[in-house]
């Protein structure tokens, strides 16, 4: 098996081979070698995967400023489909957060696909990350091959690196599952095709936490069935966009492998009202 080594990039021909492997992803090039090799020298980050010398995966981050922080913004991490599950996203945002530590800084910003099963385990099951807002084509139509030109909504979500929370996540990996089921808000079946896709959704629940299920290979769904995706888009964007305008939060991402086939679930919890001191 592959021994994997996570470092800064720094010579021209790294920064190239991550232009390669931008447009084996998402079939186009957002950031060029110029540009990473800026950001690398004026407080950015460019962290590369190697395995034995190739790079198979890479991240790109930026220093921004959102609501008045200096933070991290992570634009792009990617890892090359035969490399992917064996934990390589997760090591790079770990030694990203440890960088970022290292530099004064205690947050680090990126958005991901909503319908992006594998990027919300990640993203807010194993690191922890809070969503902040949900924002409706992020992007406008641009050529990537993952979005197959639908809509590229987006959750924003925040990395409180420092935070006793994050540390105790990573130490001591994600919580478990409550017993207690959740009302689910959309009624799913699997179609003719093996494709799951809503039969009904439900904007009208107050319950203190809700299930959202989503399908659990978007990617494929989107080859297969470009207009089903489609639907996938407008209707999860109603659902999340009622329910978060109606006081509830993104908590959690769960994903569950049976033995026919896997399920997952955005868990959302609605905040509690404050208690107001008597004057
Ligand atoms: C997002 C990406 C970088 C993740 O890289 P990776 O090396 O596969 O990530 P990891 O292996 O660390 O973590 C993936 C997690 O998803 C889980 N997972 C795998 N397939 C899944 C699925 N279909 N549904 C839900 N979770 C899934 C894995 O079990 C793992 O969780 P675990 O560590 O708790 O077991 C990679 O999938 C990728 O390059 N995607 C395309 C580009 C992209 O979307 N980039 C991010 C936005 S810029």
């Amino acid at each position: 098996m592959a021994a994997f080594t996570i470092r800064r990039l720094l010579r021209h021909e790294e920064f190239r081979a991550c232009e390669r492997l931008q447009q084996t992803v998402w079939g186009s090039l957002s950031v060029s070698s110029e540009l990473m090799l800026v950001t690398q020298k004026y407080g950015g980050l460019v962290l590369g995967a190697l395995a034995e010398g190739e790079l198979v995966g890479f991240l790109y981050a930026f220093l921004a400023r959102r609501g008045g922080r200096l933070i991290h913004w992570s634009h792009m991490m990617a890892v090359a489909p035969a490399y992917r599950g064996r934990g390589l996203g997760f090591r790079m945002k770990r030694a990203h957060r440890r960088w970022a530590l290292e530099h004064g800084l205690r947050s680090i910003g990126w958005t991901f696909d909503p319908l992006q099963s594998r990027n919300a385990a990640l993203n807010l099951r194993r690191l922890g990350a809070r969503v902040e807002e949900y924002v409706v084509d992020c992007y406008g139509r641009f050529p990537s091959a993952l979005e197959h030109g639908l809509p590229s909504d987006r959750w924003v979500v925040e990395w409180p690196i420092a935070s006793a929370a994050v540390a105790r996540r990573l130490k001591e990996g994600p919580p478990p599952v409550g017993k207690t089921l959740p009302i689910c808000v959309n009624e799913t079946a699997l179609n003719r095709a093996g494709l799951l896709e809503n039969r009904r959704l439900y904007l009208h629940h107050h319950a203190p936490r809700l299930w959202v299920e989503i399908p659990p290979d978007t990617e494929a769904m989107r080859l297969r069935d470009l207009a089903l995706a489609q639907r996938w888009r407008l209707e999860t964007r109603r659902i999340f966009q009622h329910y978060l305008a109606s006081g509830y939060k993104v908590k959690d991402f769960i994903s569950t492998q049976g033995d026919a086939r896997r399920q997952c679930f955005y868990l959302l919890e609605r905040a509690r009202p404050t208690l107001r001191r008597p004057a």
